[in-house]
């Protein structure tokens, strides 16, 4: 992965389909030069089928179940999400921790899924000790693995963690791929990739205003 990303984690939002086809379509239209940045869209699961146009957009899920399919009422598998035309996935975000108790060891079965069926893995942390043990991973597996570091201090408070702490987690962070998320918008996105060298960014708030989102994508074509 050598372009920067930039992932869209829409959260439930918006409200209606024609909402979110409006806003995809607008970031479709200001993204169609982008050559640098690989942009992707998580939207809830039920806008996915009708976002088929993506142009230069990649779609991602915010969630999935680590079997393929059977009795497991209310969930979405992996495969399901790879079959949608779903290219990444995002694992273990800390609203998933909080308000549905996800473990570490489920974040471990479904970022294994999730290789296993051919989707990139973004594993949210607001800790080193939350990154999965990878020793019993193949290296091409761990290649297309994202780790995303998200403090919780700043995730949807416009408290940003500063770009000097979030170099200083990001050196401890022994992985090749770490994206910075938490009050993420377009004056300091530029710093995270910059100056924290981080190699992408994970943002939700400002993702959800489609003039906003494609300052931020300008800021890391820039970069
Ligand atoms: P905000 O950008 O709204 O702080 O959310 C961050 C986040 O949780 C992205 O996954």
């Amino acid at each position: 992965m050598k372009k920067t990303l930039i992932i869209a984690n829409w959260k439930m939002n918006p409200k209606t389909t024609k909402e979110a086809n409006n806003l995809f379509n607008s970031v479709k239209a200001g993204s169609h030069r982008i050559k640098k940045t690989e942009v992707v869209i998580c939207p809830p699961f039920i806008y996915l089928p009708f976002l088929k146009e993506k142009g230069r957009l990649k779609l991602g899920g915010q969630n999935g179940f680590w079997e393929e399919s059977g009795a497991y009422t209310g969930e979405v598998s992996l495969l399901m999400l790879k079959k949608i035309g779903a290219e990444y996935v995002i694992i273990g975000h800390s609203e998933r921790r909080k308000y549905f108790k996800e473990t570490n060891s489920e974040v471990l079965k479904k970022t294994k899924s999730a290789l296993s069926v051919g989707l990139k893995p973004i594993i949210c942390v607001d800790k080193v000790s939350q990154i999965p043990d990878f020793s019993n991973f193949r290296k091409e597996e761990i290649k297309n693995i994202i780790i995303a570091y998200e403090p919780l201090f700043a995730i949807g408070t416009g408290k940003a963690c500063s770009p000097k702490k979030a170099k200083e987690k990001r050196l401890l962070i022994k992985h090749d791929f770490v994206l910075y998320g938490g009050s993420v918008n377009f004056k300091n996105a530029r710093d995270y990739l910059l100056e924290a060298g981080f190699q992408g960014l994970l943002v939700g708030g400002a993702s959800l205003k489609a003039k906003e989102f494609i300052k931020i994508i300008d800021s890391a074509e820039k970069n």
